[in-house]
């Protein structure tokens, strides 16, 4: 296998997942409970600082399952431009929900609570109900940026202060907290729900947790129902995601290292550029800067070396850092981007 920067959702599960795998002790988790599930989602909850969690297939399923416990068909949310809820999640906020999106923002990923307070609703019948308020953390495409704290409760006070609950898509909120030093429950005190993915940056095979205080998860236990995701013996699964949490979260400074580094290595490269200082955690952001050359042709290029990545934009690569990472992976990167550059 070439060195692959795709996604950090490529990893593969390690041998401790596998052990766990197999002496896993599971139900039916729709009739009886599984065990090992109730304690990922007791594990995921502490951690997460809320009072109850609900394993999910992915982290898409965990977004959307927090929408439709918020939300009434006709609402509309307000997210950040390029969130994921709205960018990629295949139009389900509409689809599955009948929600419209009010977006804010730029590539950066920011908006401003200001922003936010703007535009929210009034309380009139011409208008659709402002329901939510959604976050991301990290945000993926602005390029793995943590939001400042100071944004975050901000931009919740003025929620809460008008009486609309904030879910934070925190799929990779751990790598948040590792490069902040903020634990994950300082940051989720800012939201009535949260999602983390532990199979980004943590390593897991599947899954995704959704958490909030137990009357959240009373209504988000019936959406996940309708969504076909409440899994019976999904103990196997969950049994590796409880090592991911366990034993990945600190390393991820690694990743973010790793990210840096791969931003100074092309940086250097005459026709591509890069700011180290912009890279905050597993992500590095390269913009291909010649005439004529597009990302998705370097990234085709880049491949017939061995080297795997995605194209984010017209010119925009994302490298994305992870635990499956060879040692000389980044080397390997280096030199065949040279050679595709020269
Ligand atoms: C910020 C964010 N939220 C949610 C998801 C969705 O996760 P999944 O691919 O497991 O559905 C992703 C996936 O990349 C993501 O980056």
């Amino acid at each position: 296998m070439g060195a692959d920067f795709r996604s950090d959702t490529v990893t593969r599960p390690s041998a401790a997942m596998r052990a766990a795998i197999l002496e896993a002790e599971v139900g039916d988790d729709v009739l009886d409970g599984d065990p090992t599930v109730r304690l990922l989602e007791e594990e995921a909850a502490a951690w997460l600082g809320k009072e109850r969690a609900l394993f999910v297939p992915s982290g898409t399923m965990a977004n959307q399952v927090a929408l439709g416990a918020w939300t009434r068909p006709g609402d509309e949310i307000i997210c950040q431009r390029w969130a994921h809820v709205t960018t990629y999640e295949g139009g389900a906020a509409g689809f599955l929900h009948g929600l419209q999106s009010m977006t804010l923002g730029g590539r950066d990923g920011r908006m401003s609570a200001a922003e936010v307070e703007e535009a929210m609703r009034p309380d009139f019948i011409h208008c659709p109900k402002t329901a939510l308020v959604c976050l991301e953390q990290t945000h993926n495409v602005a390029g793995g940026v943590v939001v400042p704290m100071e944004e975050v409760s901000a931009i919740s006070a003025v929620a809460r202060g008008r009486g609309v609950p904030v879910h934070l898509d925190g799929a990779r909120l751990a790598n948040a907290v590792v490069a902040s030093g903020i634990p994950a429950a300082d940051w989720t005190v800012h939201a009535d729900s949260v999602s983390l993915c532990l199979s980004k940056g943590l390593g897991a095979p599947v899954g995704s947790v959704v958490a909030g205080d137990a009357a959240f998860i009373e209504r988000a236990m019936r959406v996940r129902k309708r969504l076909g995701g409440w899994m019976r013996q999904a103990g196997l699964l969950a049994a590796a995601a409880r090592v991911a949490l366990a034993e990945n979260v600190g390393r991820l400074a690694l990743d973010h290292a790793l990210a840096r580094e791969v931003a100074e290595r092309l940086g250097r490269i005459d026709g591509l550029e890069a700011d180290p200082s912009l890279v905050a955690t597993n992500i590095a952001m390269v913009t291909v800067d010649r005439e004529g050359l597009s990302a998705a042709r370097v990234a085709e290029l880049l491949g017939e070396h061995g080297v795997q990545v995605m194209a984010m934009g017209p010119q925009v690569l994302r490298f994305v850092t992870h635990l499956d990472l060879a040692a000389g992976d980044v080397q390997r990167l280096e030199e065949a981007a040279q050679a595709v550059m020269a």
